[in-house]
């Protein structure tokens, strides 16, 4: 195994379950340090018990609520003054609903905004300057195929990690010259949590259920990409083939994948 991560200092959001725990539990095996938040302090509290059980890695849990921007601010302040550097930040905390654009409430597309997109940025601008000015670090975004490919039903959800991806770029290229690596992830459906919220009645997971991805197998592609110039990682690959062709042809695509496109 490599040691490219001994000791490196990784933030990660929504680390409380999901691919962002198997992410904690890949980047602990590997010697990193990490900060795991999530609103869930029990859970946090939990894997971090578990991991230091099983690998001699500093681990600092704190709760926070991305979408809070004060409080982002707040913790990222503790956060910078306690551990000095940050190597790693993973933008992993995010949600979606699916549901038609009429049917979609207000509080759940400002709340998918908070959290995908707002909270992904406050969390970012407070690591910015520290990688910048030691011309080192990487940021991970975890967007998702919705963010390269739309589909009915998640329209919202879709537009927040289309949003993330925008932001992505742009910042790559800001940063390019800072030596700061800026990587977007963009899985297709993974087996979490997740849809408990996104798929209130199940009929998306039923749909798609025998090609979905396993949590492990997208935390180690992530883990493994850490501290190398990779721009995506986008899975799997037939989707992302899906998501190549759609960029060249949308309208006929649209027409000919409808069917494939009404899955939820
Ligand atoms: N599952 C999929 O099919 C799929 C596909 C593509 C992309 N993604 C993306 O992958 C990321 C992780 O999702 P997952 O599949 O691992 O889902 P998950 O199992 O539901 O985990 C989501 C994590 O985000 C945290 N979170 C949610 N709202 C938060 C908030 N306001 N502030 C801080 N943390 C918050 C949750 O912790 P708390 O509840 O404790 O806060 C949890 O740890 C998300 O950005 C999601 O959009 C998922």
């Amino acid at each position: 195994m490599s040691d490219r991560l001994k000791n490196k200092n990784v933030i990660i959001t929504g680390a409380s379950g999901g691919i962002g725990a198997q992410m904690a539990a890949l980047c602990a095996e590997r010697g990193a340090n990490l900060v795991l938040l999530a609103r869930s302090l029990k859970k946090l509290q939990e894997l971090k018990a578990d991991l230091q059980s099983r690998f001699s890695v500093d681990i600092f849990v704190h709760k926070l609520d991305v979408s809070d921007t004060d409080e982002v601010s707040a913790v990222f302040s503790e956060i910078l003054a306690r551990i000095g550097r940050v190597d790693i930040l993973v933008n992993n905390a995010g949600f979606g609903v699916f549901r038609e654009a009429h049917e979609a409430k207000m509080e759940e597309i400002k709340g998918m905004f908070g959290v995908n997109v707002v909270g992904l940025m406050a969390c970012t601008s407070m690591v910015i300057p520290a990688m910048r000015q030691q011309k080192s670090g990487h940021i991970i975004n975890i967007a998702s195929q919705a963010g390269k490919m739309a589909t009915p039903k998640s329209s919202v959800y879709s537009a927040t990690k289309h949003a993330v991806l925008g932001y992505t770029n742009s910042l790559r290229m800001e940063l390019a010259d800072s030596n700061v690596i800026v990587t977007a992830v963009n899985p297709g459906p993974i087996e979490t949590n997740f849809f408990n919220i996104a798929d209130e009645k199940g009929t998306y997971v039923k749909n798609v259920k025998r090609y979905m991805l396993k949590p492990e197998y997208v935390a180690l592609k992530v883990v493994d990409a850490m501290l190398k110039p990779v721009r995506e990682i986008n899975l799997p690959g037939w989707m992302n083939a899906g998501s190549i062709v759609y960029a060249l042809f949308p309208g006929l695509f649209e027409r000919i994948g409808k069917r494939m496109f009404n899955q939820k």
